[in-house]
């Protein structure tokens, strides 16, 4: 009994390397770490509110290409098929720069490039979400960067915003998380925008959307052009708040992946759920944060530490 035990132990731990990362990491490598990357966004953020939801997002798009380890980050190169061009961050994701200035400061505060871009992703979304407002939570450290990127990969595993409760709830499972992640990561819409080609189909052809709501999105957002017309997704897009999941309960998601989360499926119950109790949303979406957080990192002689978050060290 007692070696079973220990066989599925080290099964467990050969099966994830999330193990390895500390809240501690950098706590004696360079103290001044963390402190410097929330000042740096605190200001971006101060700035421009939106760009804490922009920097939460370049986590998760990091997270569910090939693990949490930058490839997100990395430019075009003759050897680099840049993630930057994928379906789902062309045009869209945005926040590189803040990103760039957080290394360059850290670095400097640090004396060395000991502090891998993975790990700002990691820090930047989580003083993202407080800045605006949210739960904090531990962040686990000492991820590693990658070498490569993969531009197909991405356009594989981003979900799409067309997407239906079923292949949402696949597309998760795809990196290890439950519906409950689904749900309360989904809850990252309570903060940002998005263009008019990503919800121009559900606001003229959807028959789950409030008629007023369609409408109101609808003068924004016409039939031909404007394509990149912004709308927030939810009516409280620099708070992080519960108005998302109120917003699902009265059929005013704005994106089809949202909607997709209320109305006769199996998560309707969780999204009422988050709607009527702010801390079950916090501590779930916390909680989940750091389960995306650990997906598949690189770690110690793995990977490296870049000096330059958009280009491989030679
Ligand atoms: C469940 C599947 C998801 C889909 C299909 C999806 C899709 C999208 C789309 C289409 C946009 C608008 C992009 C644009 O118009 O340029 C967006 C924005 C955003 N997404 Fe998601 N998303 C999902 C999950 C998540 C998760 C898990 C997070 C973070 C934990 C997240 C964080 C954000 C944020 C903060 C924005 C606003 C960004 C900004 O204003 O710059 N999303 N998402
Ligand atoms: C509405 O649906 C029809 C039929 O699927 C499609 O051809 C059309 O492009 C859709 N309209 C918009 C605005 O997406």
């Amino acid at each position: 009994m007692g070696s079973r035990v220990l066989q599925l132990l080290v099964l467990w731990s050969l099966a994830t390397t999330a193990f390895s990362l500390s809240p501690y990491y950098y706590k004696n490598i360079c103290p001044q770490a963390l402190p410097t990357i929330r000042k740096v966004v605190e200001a971006a953020v101060y700035k421009e509110r939106r760009m804490g939801a922009s920097l939460l997002r370049l986590h998760f798009h990091d997270c569910f290409v090939n693990g949490c380890d930058a490839s997100l980050l990395l430019d075009p190169s003759p050897t680099i098929d840049s993630e930057k061009n994928s379906l789902a961050n062309r045009n869209s994701a945005r926040g590189f720069e803040v990103i760039d200035a957080i290394k360059a400061e850290v670095d400097k505060i640090c004396g060395r490039p000991v502090v891998s871009c993975a790990d700002i992703l990691a820090v930047a979304a989580r003083d993202s979400v407080v800045a605006l407002g949210g739960p904090s939570w531990k962040v686990r450290l000492g991820r590693r960067d990658s070498t490569t990127a993969s531009r197909t990969q991405a356009d594989t595993d981003l979900p799409a915003p067309f997407m239906d409760l079923p292949a949402l709830i696949n597309n998760f499972k795809n990196q290890g998380l439950n519906e409950r992640d689904l749900v309360a990561l989904s809850g990252a819409h309570t903060i940002g925008f998005a263009q008019c080609f990503t919800f121009r189909n559900r606001i003229y052809n959807a028959t789950n959307i409030d008629p007023a709501f369609a409408i109101e999105r609808r003068a924004t957002c016409p039939l031909t052009g404007g394509n990149s017309n912004l709308a927030p997704l939810d009516p409280t897009p620099a708070h992080f708040d519960t108005a998302y999941f109120n917003n699902l309960v009265n059929q005013r998601g704005l994106l089809i992946s949202d909607q997709a989360l209320f109305g006769g499926g199996t998560t309707d119950e969780l999204v009422n759920t988050y709607k009527l109790y702010p801390h079950v949303f916090w501590n779930d979406f916390a909680h989940s944060m750091i389960k995306m957080g650990n997906i598949k990192p690189l770690t110690a002689d793995q990977g490296q530490i870049r000096v330059n978050c958009r280009i491989v060290n030679n």
